[in-house]
């Protein structure tokens, strides 16, 4: 690995490095302050959902110590801090009136941001639908992107000039397939076809929330954020190839296409029953809003095999704490195609907007050494320079996450923060990798000056 001098020397002088979160993962506060549940409140209150049978409700309790938490950010000396709205905070059900209480919290976050010159860069829905909007039936109901486009236009009304970015959605790819497919997170559905159709109202309501926005004039730069992978076929036959292929279709393309191009990828419509996935005529336009940004969150790779028993990749840097392969050449690779792919149909800058690791941390004193989580970073980083270096067009890179919190159907036990949470006081301990992060951040602006 180059030193922290010599990597920091590989990004543009303009460049972006910030931490990112979300809101039901950090805010906590769930009844207070006229919040209304949202569908991972329902979720994480039903038995067996969570794997440590814990929920939201405090998390890191940010909504009270979200000062606190923006002097890390500052204290960190980064530029930028993206986060995402509660939808049930600031419009309790989903349509109808605002909460001018839950908005006054996000005023006060923009406000503590602005004053340490941090760049605030909203998403709008990081998957907490308002529960009242899932008993009208969620992101299988069409209106329901019509009431997303309603609030976007809400949000982008009050913050928008104020604002250095707002993403639609968060893992658009995610909500549809985890949300509707496995039942893996809220709302918990288990319906692969549903799924197809979440993700097409998902795509409608970003077109029509960009629409909403951009009538506005707002200086925000406007987007949406995918998690996306290369898929990587274990061997070179045809079997294999012809699964991985499919796999981006899929999942990757699926996404792009819509939005790029105007149509769905036809690998991947083949495969799907066409009688039960409705798209009306004008859907396609609507999708197909030019962006300001892109934004791309990176874990793992797809590694697509046909064998009974499948191959399994040889993990040479070992698994995170999630299990997740780590692989950061991926990242390299993944940019670079979309690059070649879309970059005449009007592919935007690109964000890194989620990357990082989840470690075992354990508190030694008062000191936790994540060296694993500092390699992680280096080599990452490493691999979105060498995406700029041929030629892709990337401004920023937040780590995922600012701090550790509730991970979802993982609950509490997965920890990504660059600071370790005790969740018993709500203490913040700095890891080894909030340091690193801190001084290789310095580094890179001590070059820029
Ligand atoms: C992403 C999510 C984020 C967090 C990380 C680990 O898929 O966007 O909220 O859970 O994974």
């Amino acid at each position: 690995m180059p030193e922290q001098t010599a990597l920091a020397q590989q990004f543009p002088p303009q460049f972006v490095w910030g931490v990112a979160t979300s809101a039901y993962q950090i805010e906590g506060a769930a009844t207070e302050g006229g919040r209304a549940p949202s569908i991972w409140d329902t979720f994480s209150h039903t038995p067996g959902k969570i794997l440590d049978h814990s929920n939201g409700d405090v998390a890191c309790d940010h909504y009270h110590r979200y000062a606190e938490d923006v002097e890390h950010i500052a204290n960190l000396g980064l530029d930028a801090y993206r986060f995402s709205v509660s939808w049930s905070r600031v419009q309790p059900d989903g349509s109808g009136a605002w909460n001018e209480e839950g908005m006054e919290f996000y005023a006060r976050l923009i406000q503590a941001l602005a004053q340490k010159n941090i760049r605030a860069h909203m998403t709008l829905y990081h998957w907490d639908l308002p529960q009242a909007l899932q008993e009208q039936g969620g992101w299988l109901n069409r209106q329901t992107a019509q009431h997303f486009a309603r609030y976007a236009q809400e949000m982008a009304a009050r913050f928008g000039n104020q604002l250095a970015s707002i993403a639609t959605h968060n893992e658009p790819w995610c909500t549809a397939n985890l949300g509707h497919g496995t039942g893996q997170f809220a709302p918990g559905m288990q319906d692969e076809v549903a799924a197809l159709q979440v993700s097409h109202h998902l795509l409608l309501s970003h077109g029509l929330a960009i629409q909403a926005m951009r009538a506005q004039n707002i200086s925000a730069q406007l987007g949406i954020v995918l998690n996306q992978w290369t898929a990587d076929p274990a061997t070179d036959s045809e079997a294999d190839c012809a699964a991985a292929a499919w796999e981006y279709a899929r999942s990757v393309q699926w996404f792009m296409d819509p939005i790029f191009r105007g149509h769905y990828p036809e690998l991947a419509l083949a495969k799907i029953d066409r009688s039960r996935f409705l798209v009306e005529p004008e859907d396609m336009q609507v999708i197909q809003q030019p962006l300001d940004f892109l934004g791309v969150n990176y874990y793992f790779r797809a590694y697509i095999s046909t064998e009974t028993p499948p191959r399994i990749p040889a993990a040479t840097l070992g698994l995170t704490d999630m299990g997740w392969e780590i692989y950061p050449e991926g990242l390299s690779r993944l940019l670079i195609g979309i690059h070649q792919e879309y970059k005449d149909l009007g592919l935007p800058p690109i964000y890194i907007t989620e990357n990082g690791m989840a470690v075992a941390d354990q508190l030694v004193g008062e000191q936790i050494h994540d060296a694993a989580r500092i390699d992680y970073m280096q080599r990452h980083f490493q691999e979105v320079a060498k995406a700029i270096a041929a030629g892709v067009n990337i401004q920023g890179f937040f780590y995922w996450s600012l701090l550790d919190n509730f991970e979802w159907n993982s609950g509490y036990l997965r920890r990504f923060g660059l600071i370790y949470v005790d969740y018993v006081s709500q203490r913040r301990i700095w890891k080894d990798s909030a340091i690193w992060f801190k001084s290789f951040v310095q580094k890179f602006k001590t070059r820029r000056r």
